[in-house]
């Protein structure tokens, strides 16, 4: 298979409040507003290379609208198209701001995911320009304003067979996964086009509710602005939901916040870069420190919560089921670390 996606290229969600979410992805997390077409609004980080990577659309609840890959090549973009439907999924040819000509599907488990090969790159205007040739505008002056988009961490009912499939049809490599201790339950999976753990996540959701994302992440380019970001949101009475930490998979340092909207965002930082193209995903468990290496705090309980809110006669308050999301929450009982 030719290589398909480049790289994850926006994130859209939507919000109750537009304005309240907009104002704090201006205000608390520096990211710049560069369109406001109908009710949608299109912001951008300072080190994003086209027009935009997050829109932000009216909506009831908080959830995902969709998730947007740029392909490698125009070709890439009509394979890719083919794999889809030889996949039994069928889309459609959309129109997208800024973008133009892009295919616009729901994947199995309910994602509706873009895919595009044109962009408008960003042009800085000349009071933003960086003298750095390559830097599409100049670093933001807020301590701990995110470079870029990173990734996005969807959640779904069958966390391999998602895998599998993203992996089958778009070729993504499937770096990790983690089995809880005390069952053969797959509870969480890494996928990457690139070299990085992952542009993509999965994590088990036991609601009924399809479609539902867990988070989605902005890169800063060190821990010290990641530290820093998380000082300054204290000092301005924003909660951290958790971290600042390290992830074991991907050896990646995490912070977890909200937006007004109540969606989870994370700002990422570190982490291996992996270029081996056979790469065997090695299962972890959780008492090894999959999610917090350092093994020494509990995942708060909110942390489960994936967008929309879950439904469903058979779901519990957050989409999880007890068994689960105990041994999720306390995963080093088992060490006498708990
Ligand atoms: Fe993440």
């Amino acid at each position: 298979m030719i290589k398909l996606l480049a790289h994850l290229s926006y994130v859209a969600v939507t919000s109750p409040d537009v304005e309240a979410s907009v104002r704090f992805y201006e205000e608390e997390v520096g990211l710049t507003v560069v369109d406001r077409i109908d009710d949608a609004v299109y912001l951008r980080c300072w080190g994003d290379h086209y027009a935009y990577s997050v829109v932000v659309l009216p909506g009831e609840q908080p959830a995902m609208d969709t998730m947007a890959w740029r392909t490698s090549s125009p070709e890439a973009l009509d394979e890719a198209v083919s794999r889809i439907e030889a996949a039994g999924v069928t889309g459609e040819w959309v129109d997208v701001h800024r973008i133009g000509r892009a295919y616009r599907f729901t994947g199995p488990w309910g994602h509706t995911m873009t895919l595009h090969w044109d962009v408008t790159r960003h042009q800085a205007t000349a009071a933003a320009a960086s003298c750095y040739p390559d830097r599409p505008e100049r670093r933001s002056k807020m301590a701990g304003a995110p470079r870029q988009l990173d990734h996005v961490t969807l959640a779904c009912s069958d966390v391999d067979a998602f895998a599998a499939w993203y992996s089958d049809v778009f070729g993504f490599r499937i770096m990790a996964r983690t089995l809880l201790d005390e069952a053969p339950i797959s509870v969480f999976s890494v996928l990457t086009t690139n070299e990085k753990s992952h542009d993509l996540g999965v994590v088990l959701d036991g609601s009924q509710t399809p479609g539902r994302i867990n988070h989605y992440a902005f890169w800063v380019d060190t821990r010290e602005e990641l530290l820093i970001a998380a000082d300054t949101l204290l000092e301005r009475g924003i909660p951290i939901e958790y971290g600042p930490s390290i992830h074991g998979i991907g050896e990646q340092n995490f912070l977890y916040y909200r937006e007004p909207s109540t969606l989870r965002i994370e700002l990422n930082t570190g982490g291996y870069r992996n270029y081996v193209p056979d790469w065997e995903p090695n299962t972890w468990r959780p008492s090894q420190g999959s999610n917090n290496f350092y093994r020494n705090g509990a995942m708060p309980m909110s942390m489960t919560e994936s967008f929309p809110p879950a439904d469903g006669p058979s779901a519990t308050e957050e989409g999880v089921p007890d068994e689960i999301r105990d041994a999720l929450l306390n995963p080093y009982a088992k060490q006498g670390r708990g």
